[in-house]
């Protein structure tokens, strides 16, 4: 019977076949060890010369990494593994014999792994993150779903910009002029208007000059918009929600988190509430830190956001930023109006910012104020003022870095090994 390496575990002490590829080998004189992946997952395969042919005997050890095989044998426990059984072999078929695999078990740089990406995303630790990139999907898609939310997806190609105007990728639309989104928010404004709770998934681009290990081209965004929401209750979506990923990676992806060797207890104190620091209160920790140079109404860099982050066991909020550093489009603190109910959500050792939300204002004549101000042109400055036009309503939303999140719950240090097939400053190869 056919069957994968995730199905194993079902099939204890009975003969199976599993289409796989041979991703590492040892052998002795009258032994060999297979490490098999099917893409399910990774398994040893013990090929004793006393229980097979001389001719699938010599097979295996003739087997070069990453050929292609079926494999027959019994499925056996194997408490000193992790995954917990093993297969003891009965016979093997070549499908396809693989020369010269350029990723050997040995260390390569990694200009040399991004080069060859199509085929590092077989190796056991890009596997296993995305593995949990996967599981923050299904979990993101659990959570919207269970709380009565209804999925919405906002073009890509659009007229306007969302977060401001000059990392826009240009393209033409025929005779228009179009851009790549920065964000799906404004749509999801008027998807909420029309559904009430709503959210999105799906990719966003930014030409930003930025070659950190945060940053990406293309990213993935997921982002919820509510209507009859203010800041504070939507404070405590985004702490419910994120919680809610957290606790189902560690649940689901305990195999992928050991093999990336993450330090779960940090995660496992990941439940909401989340503290919350004003930005006020943000300017003072950090000259206390020594960041003396730093003044009220400059932007926060990493090395900011990564000491603020070290106050705090579990990620943090920061709110109220100056209006003058954040987008258009954001509510001002209407007890003071120089700060605007917004913030962002710092994961703790390091990550950075995960989530940038806020209540939107929903006020038409501040609106139409806030377009003048900023600049903006562009087809949206008819639709998107018109959601302020008829039963306008108080209402916030968020947008969270998939890219980020995955770094931060798999330990993984930079942002480019979070997503199949990154787009970065200087790579569009493979
Ligand atoms: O803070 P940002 O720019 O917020 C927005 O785009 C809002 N319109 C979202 C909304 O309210 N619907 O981006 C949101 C998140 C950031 O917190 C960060 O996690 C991620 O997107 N992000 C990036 N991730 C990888 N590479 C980049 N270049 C990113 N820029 C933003
Ligand atoms: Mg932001």
């Amino acid at each position: 019977m056919k069957t994968t390496i995730a199905q194993v575990p079902k099939h204890e002490g009975k003969s199976v076949t599993i289409g796989a590829w041979l991703a590492n080998k040892r052998s002795s004189g009258k032994i060999a060890f297979l490490q098999l992946r099917d893409g399910t997952g990774f398994m040893q395969a013990v090929v004793a010369k006393s229980d097979v042919s001389e001719e699938t005997f010599q097979l295996a050890k003739s087997l070069t990494q990453e050929s292609s095989i079926y494999v027959t044998g019994t499925i056996v426990e194997d408490t000193r593994s992790p995954f917990g059984y093993e297969m003891q072999v009965s016979d093997i078929e070549l499908i396809h014999e693989s020369v010269d695999y350029p990723i050997t078990p040995k260390e390569h740089g990694t200009e040399f792994l991004m080069d060859h990406r199509h085929l590092w995303l077989r190796s056991k630790r890009q596997h296993a993150v995305m593995k949990i990139r996967n599981e923050i999907i299904r979990s993101t898609y659990e959570f919207f779903n269970d709380n009565g939310y209804i999925k919405i997806d906002p073009p890509i190609l659009t007229g306007s910009s969302a977060e401001g105007t000059t990392e826009l990728f240009h393209t033409k639309y025929f005779d228009e002029d179009a851009y790549l989104s920065q964000s799906g928010q404004l749509y999801m404004e008027a998807a909420a208007m029309a559904f009430g709770k709503v959210f999105s998934f799906g990719p966003t681009f930014r030409a930003e000059k930025s070659k950190t290990r945060r940053h990406l081209i293309e990213f993935w965004m997921i982002e919820p918009e509510m209507a009859f929401v203010d800041h504070e209750e939507s404070l405590v979506i985004q702490e419910n929600y994120v919680s809610h990923i957290v606790q189902s990676v560690l649940q689901n992806c305990k195999l992928e988190l050991d093999i990336l060797e993450r330090d779960t207890s940090k995660l496992e104190k990941v439940k909401a509430p989340f503290p919350r620091i004003s930005y006020d209160d943000a300017i003072a920790l950090l000259k206390e830190k020594g960041f003396t140079d730093i003044e009220w109404g400059e932007d926060f860099g990493a090395p900011h956001e990564t000491a603020i982050a070290e106050s705090f066991d579990k990620p943090v909020f920061i709110t109220n930023y100056p209006a003058e550093i954040k987008a258009f489009y954001m509510k001002p603190d209407p007890n003071r109006e120089e700060v605007v109910l917004c913030a962002d959500l710092i994961a703790p050792e390091g990550y950075g910012e995960i989530i940038g939300g806020s209540q939107r204002i929903d006020d038409l004549e501040l609106m139409k104020k806030r377009y003048e101000d900023h600049g903006l042109t562009g087809p949206a400055y008819k639709w998107y003022l018109e959601l302020r036009q008829y039963g306008s309503v108080p209402h916030s939303g968020f947008g969270l870095g998939l890219e980020r999140t995955v770094a931060w719950l798999s330990g993984v240090e930079h942002v480019r090994e979070t997503i199949p097939f990154p787009r970065l400053l200087n790579r569009l190869y493979p």
